[in-house]
Formats: C-alpha cells, structure tokens, sequence
C-alpha cells in the first residue's frame, strides 16, 4: 500500500531517481574484506549523489551492510503511512526480471544458481517508465517493474503481502458456527465457472459441500473430476463403484455399517478430497444414511477437555494397512501416522483415522497402550457431537464433495438396493484451478 499512491504521483516522463556511486569491488570478496568495503560504501550511499533528483520526491537508497535497498516515498501528503519499501540485494539479484534471468513464457527463473552471486555488488540504480533498474558491478544489467515490486516488499518479519494464494483458507469450524449446508446446484457447477469457484472456496472453509440436481448418469463424477482438474488414481480404479460386492475388497464395498473413518490412511499422502455421488438409493427400506462430522473441531474439543489424549494422538504413531486386490490387482499398502497431523503452528492439519483399516501391529510402548486406546474412543466419541457432525441420507442425484483428512464420514448399514460412485481429487490441482479461476 505504501508505494501505490506514490506511483500515482510519479510523472509520465521517465524518472531519474539517484545513483549509487559503489566502488567497483570485485564482489564476491572474502569475508573479512568484506566488512571494510561495506562501512565504506554506507558513506557513499549517504554523500551528495544521495540527494534525489525527483520533484515527487522519490529516492532510492541502498545499505551495504544489511545490504538492503530502500525505495523512499517522502510525499507530503501520503496519508497511506510510510512510503518506504525495502529489498534485499541479494533477493532482487535473484529475481532479476530481465530476459536473460527470467523466461516470461514459462514465469521461470532462467538464472542458475551456478552462476548467481548472493554478495554481488550494486553500481547503480535508477527508475525509468515504471521500472526500476539496476547495474551490477559485474556489468548485468537488471530490471523489475515497479508495481511487481510493490508486491513483494520485505518487513523485519518477511516479505509482504503474506502469501495469501499459496494456502488453502483457514478452516471455519463447524463448532464455531451453525454449519448447516445448503445444497449447491450440480448442473450450475457444470457450467457456470462461478458455481465451480463458490464450491472450491466453500470446500476449502467448510470441508464439506453437498450438490444437489446432479444426475444419475454414472460418468458425470469423472465430468466433475476433470472439470476440477482430474481424478487420483488409486488401486480401487480412477472412478470406484460403492456397492455391495461378492468378495468385497473393502468394508464400503459391503451393506455393513461403517464408522466415521478418512479414507485411505494407509497412504504416505492420502486422498485429500472425497467426492461420493448417490446414483441411486432404494427409498422405501432403511439404512445408507451418511453422517459426516467436522474432525478438526471434534480434535479441538479433545484438546480443550482432554489435553494430554490429544497430545498422545498427536504423537503415537498408528499402523494402518490395506492388502487384497482390486483394480491394481494384488496390493499390500502399509503407512504409519499420528491420528492428528499437526502443522508447523500446532493446529491440526491432517487426521488419519480409519478403525477398519487400523492395523493390529501396534508400536507403542507397554504402559501406554491403555491411555491409547482410551483417547481413539474419546475422540471417536467428540466426532458425534452434534455441534459439529450431520447426518443424511443422499438422494439420487445428489453428490457430497468432502475434505478428507478433515470432514470424516461414515455409513449406516442398508437394505435394498444402492449405489454411490466415488472419486479423489488432490488439494494441489484443486487449489490450482481455484486460483485460475479468481484470476490470480
Ligand atoms: C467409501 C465410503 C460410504 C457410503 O466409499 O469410502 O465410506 O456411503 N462410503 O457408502
Ligand atoms: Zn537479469
Ligand atoms: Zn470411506
């Protein structure tokens, strides 16, 4: 924000800011030659040649020894705060923007790490129609738009804007509020990029989204898939048949009841999202209502009540394990996670949780396999709580798209006749398209 007014201000003629009267020393120097030159050159930068040559006001400044470059915006009348935009030498070396740095086709830096210089030395540095551009003392020049680098300015605590595509949106949790999901209208998210957008974004803060006017046609899952970007293949097939199977492969695949599980645990990256879409479900017997519950605020309420269980989930390792045959004909599939993955922050970022496929190999020490046991039935338990869990029973047609590792589901048993389709997508393509989508 600083500098945006400011730009405003400068004059459509091109704008000579200052020039940076560095010693041409070599410069990658040793070390302890190092210093020196720098004390010496933060006298030059504060010299006569400092002085700004813009009526606006702007200057540029560099301080070889934190080695950062300052672009000042000293208007009088800028309200916006400060105007000063800092940048490291040796980031703006980096992401030196010119052709023979970066390849605009593919956005890549072309620079080889090889051949960059993280201590080279700045001759001189002037704005010129928007940009600002650079003289290395090795002869390169550099430029880089000035609206580009108002993006990317650096603080004591990093570069600001924080990134703010690179994530996915903070999780509303479902205690926090009344979650109660409306459907989304199945034939819009086929066509309208706008429905397609409304429900990655609600995916992304709900964990769960429900479609409705979806049809039955068995191929429109895989429709949507690609629509998004395309299914994860995994060893069940791309697109899998949720029935009841003769010599089921899987415990979905039976009429049985099935408690809240994530899919798949037994993966290094399990699926990140779920797609179940009911073709058809017979109305007049009882049974295949699905419930699905918030596991990121059930693991808070554990945390809230239960500390030191949710620190044991948090840490012991649980085996889980898939081996049968199915679409990648034989498979032995082992994988080892806490129930609750923390992040870097220590909110919980993944849950792994899946008692059909729950190993019977337990790696923990002998006095803590109680206390184990009892926090799994504890947090299996705060999964019901009605402050964050929903149940329903799918009608033909309709499609709940969930977050795996987040919104947990599971199944009453049924009678009759049913079938689901089902399907993966990864957070990666998806987040992708959502971003393409905004525009970003
Ligand atoms: C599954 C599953 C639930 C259902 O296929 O992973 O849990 O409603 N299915 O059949
Ligand atoms: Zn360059
Ligand atoms: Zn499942």
């Amino acid at each position: 924000m600083p500098l945006m007014p400011l730009l405003r201000r400068l004059p459509a003629a091109a704008l000579q800011l200052r020039f940076l009267q560095l010693p041409q020393a070599a410069p990658a120097v040793a070390a302890s030659a190092r210093h020196q030159r720098q004390s010496l050159s933060t006298s030059a930068t504060t010299g006569p040649s400092a002085q700004p040559t813009s009526p606006a006001g702007l200057q540029a400044t560099v301080d070889v020894d934190s080695r950062v470059l300052t672009l000042h915006g000293a208007a009088a009348d800028d309200q916006a705060g400060v105007a000063t935009l800092n940048f490291p030498l040796a980031w703006l070396r980096d992401n030196c923007r010119c052709s023979l740095c970066h390849n605009s086709n593919s956005d890549s830096r072309q620079l080889l790490m090889n051949d960059f210089d993280p201590t080279a030395a700045l001759t001189e540095a002037t704005v010129e129609a928007g940009q600002l551009q650079l003289l290395w003392a090795d002869g390169h020049r550099g430029c880089y738009p000035l609206d580009w680098l108002r993006a990317r300015h650096f603080t004591e605590d990093g570069q600001v804007p924080p990134d703010l595509r690179l994530s996915k949106s903070i999780p509303r949790l479902w205690r926090d509020w009344p979650f109660r999901p409306d459907f989304l209208d199945g034939q819009a998210v086929m066509s309208d990029d706008a429905a397609l957008l409304e429900l990655l974004q609600r995916l992304e803060l709900d964990g769960l989204v429900l479609l409705d006017n979806f049809g039955t046609d068995e191929d429109s899952l895989s429709r949507l898939c690609h629509r998004v970007a395309y299914p994860r293949r995994t060893h069940y097939g791309v697109i899998f048949r949720v029935e009841s199977k003769p010599g089921p492969s899987n415990l979905a695949y039976t009429t049985g009841r099935l408690g809240f599980h994530t899919d798949l645990p037994y993966f290094e990256h399990q699926p990140d999202i779920q797609l179940l879409h009911c073709i058809r479900q017979t109305r007049t017997v009882p049974g295949g209502e699905n419930s699905f519950a918030d596991g990121f605020s059930a693991a808070e309420l554990l945390r809230d009540r239960r500390p030191e269980q949710f620190h044991l989930l948090a840490t012991a390792l649980t085996n889980f394990r898939d081996r049968n045959s199915d679409d990648l004909d034989k498979f032995h599939l082992l994988q080892r996670h806490p129930v609750l993955e923390l992040g870097r922050g220590g909110q919980v970022r993944r849950i792994h949780l899946s008692n059909q496929q729950r190993d019977s190999v337990l790696r923990l020490p002998l006095g803590r396999v109680q206390a184990y046991y009892e926090a799994l039935k504890e947090f299996n338990d705060l999964l019901y709580d009605p402050g964050h869990s929903l149940q329903l029973r799918l009608k033909d047609g309709q499609l709940a798209v969930f977050e795996n590792g987040r919104v947990l589901h599971s199944r009453t048993a049924y009678q009759g006749e049913r079938l689901f389709m089902g399907a993966y997508l990864s957070w990666d393509e998806t987040l992708s398209r959502r971003r393409v989508l905004q525009g970003l």
